[in-house]
């Protein structure tokens, strides 16, 4: 195994020539999956003990080996770690340091291991790791939508359909969609981490291997609730990278969303909401300008993450059984999603926290385009009996009647209003302004403000126990 005898360390038996320089550059993923090397190294203390404690090495053997590991971990932690292209990938970097180190016992750790298990069992727990990860700062943007929610549980704002005003509905109530969309959130990244919580260490190449391992002993080290129970599956499935990326795109499209609202409900047009300078950028031309560019970068990274998604079924999806290069790709794709998941998700919990809302603005948009018309149907059904598709068309009506007259349905005439329709009464005016309207809608999950109030009250405590 002599460094310089012009082949690689780790197949140099077979091989005698160098890679060609490409080859080296398309091969390498250390420049990357260095990011695994906790992992890594955590992996191999857990498989270098089983193995002590199946017979399968020494004691001493397994002690040198623990203690080279302790010491490339700090190496790696302080950053005095020389990571090589010419070592391929994280694994080939730390045992090769290793057997600098310690000597002849490195050679003993690779025993009934291939990279193969060994990247699979390091990548998902990195996955792992980061799904906890993204349980955790949803609560706190849910906790940060919870505290406006609360603010403004009676604040009323138009609601849209088609992007036109519908019906009134409470600021409180609309924040906290969101809510209910990132719980779902991290009930994803939950459960995607219940069907990832099985160790592939022990597969080997492919096959299992002949040694008396026990792959329930390294499991339970890495924190696993179990060994894989196929070794080809093992060593070949990405589904838990791709549940990953699966829950991290579905997020990135809720925060999308809502950036794009931010960026909507901020224009002059709209006026509902303002940045500051916080969340903010000007224009160097333009003196007027407030852009809200963290909120149209969330919108737009929310592309980047959906993209890994998509290169990774991709890169998937012609594999045979087993092992093929093809997977060291799905690296980069999740680290970078991961990413920009983590940035999407810290941008907009700030936002959140930052936006400060124009109430006046919201109320008139609420007054304005009708969008009491349902309450006055409504009222026309449950006063006088009518069936609610000609309580629709009496109120088209009214609402033809009130535009000629370029005013609203609370402001026409009694008079009028019976021209339309002779039993109508003044009572209908009980039901006509926003705030009756939003107050009325007291179904479960309606936007009456005493609605809002009990679910923020329920999400505060689902919240706190995992969203379960
Ligand atoms: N760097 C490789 C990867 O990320 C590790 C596994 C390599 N295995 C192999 N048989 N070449 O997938």
């Amino acid at each position: 195994m002599a460094e310089n005898s012009g082949s690689n360390k780790m197949w140099g038996g077979r091989f005698a020539g160098q890679p060609d320089a490409v080859m080296e550059a398309i091969n390498a993923s250390i420049d990357f999956d260095q990011r695994l090397a906790a992992e890594d190294i955590a992996g191999s203390k857990a498989h270098a003990a089983m193995l002590k404690a199946q017979g399968i090495i020494s004691a001493d053997d397994h002690a040198a080996i623990d203690a080279g590991l302790d010491a490339v971990a700090a190496e790696i932690e302080t950053g005095t770690f020389a990571f090589s292209k010419k070592l391929e990938d994280i694994h080939m970097n730390v045992e090769s340091r290793l057997a600098v180190l310690i000597g002849a016992p490195a050679g003993r750790l690779h025993t009934a291991r291939s990279r193969n298990d060994q990247v699979a069992t390091d990548f998902r727990l990195w996955v792992k790791k980061r799904c906890g990860f993204f349980d955790a700062v949803l609560a706190g943007l849910i906790d940060a939508l919870l505290a406006r929610a609360e603010d403004h549980a009676a604040t009323v704002m138009p609601g849209f359909t088609h992007l036109q005003t519908a019906q009134p509905v409470t600021l409180g109530h609309h924040l906290m969609a969101y809510v209910e969309m990132f719980g779902r959130d991290r009930r994803r990244f939950q459960d995607a981490v219940a069907r990832m919580d099985e160790c592939p260490l022990g597969a080997a190449a492919l096959a299992g291997t002949g040694f008396p391992i026990d792959r329930h002993m390294t499991a339970t080290a890495l924190g696993f609730a179990g060994p894989t129970r196929n070794s080809l599956d093992s060593v070949s499935d990405r589904d838990f990278a791709l549940e990953f990326l699966a829950a991290a795109a579905i997020c990135g499209s809720h925060l999308s969303r809502f950036a794009e609202e931010i960026v909507i409900w901020s224009t002059p047009q709209f006026g509902f909401v303002a940045l500051s300078d916080a969340f903010s950028t000007g224009s160097s031309i333009m003196p007027q300008k407030r852009n809200p560019d963290a909120a149209e970068l969330v919108r737009a990274k929310s592309g980047r993450v959906t993209g890994a998604l998509i290169t990774l079924l991709t890169v998937m999806k012609g594999l045979p059984l087993a092992y093929s290069k093809d997977m060291q790709e799905d690296k980069e794709a999740v680290f970078d999603a991961a990413d920009t998941l983590d940035l999407m998700i810290a941008a907009m919990t700030g936002m959140v926290g930052d936006m400060r809302f124009n109430e006046k603005r919201m109320h008139a948009a609420a007054s304005t385009g009708f969008s009491i018309a349902t309450d006055l149907a409504d009222w026309l059904v449950r006063a006088l009996n009518i069936p609610f598709r000609e309580a629709h068309h009496i109120t088209g009506a009214a609402v033809a009647l009130a535009e000629r007259q370029g005013t609203g349905l609370e402001r026409l005439k009694l008079e009028d209003l019976q021209g339309i329709h002779p039993g109508i009464t003044a009572d209908v005016f009980s039901v006509l302004s926003v705030e009756k309207s939003v107050r009325s809608r007291t179904s479960f999950g309606g936007t009456a403000p005493s609605q809002v109030k009990k679910q923020i009250a329920a999400a505060r405590k689902r919240n706190a126990r995992g969203w379960r």
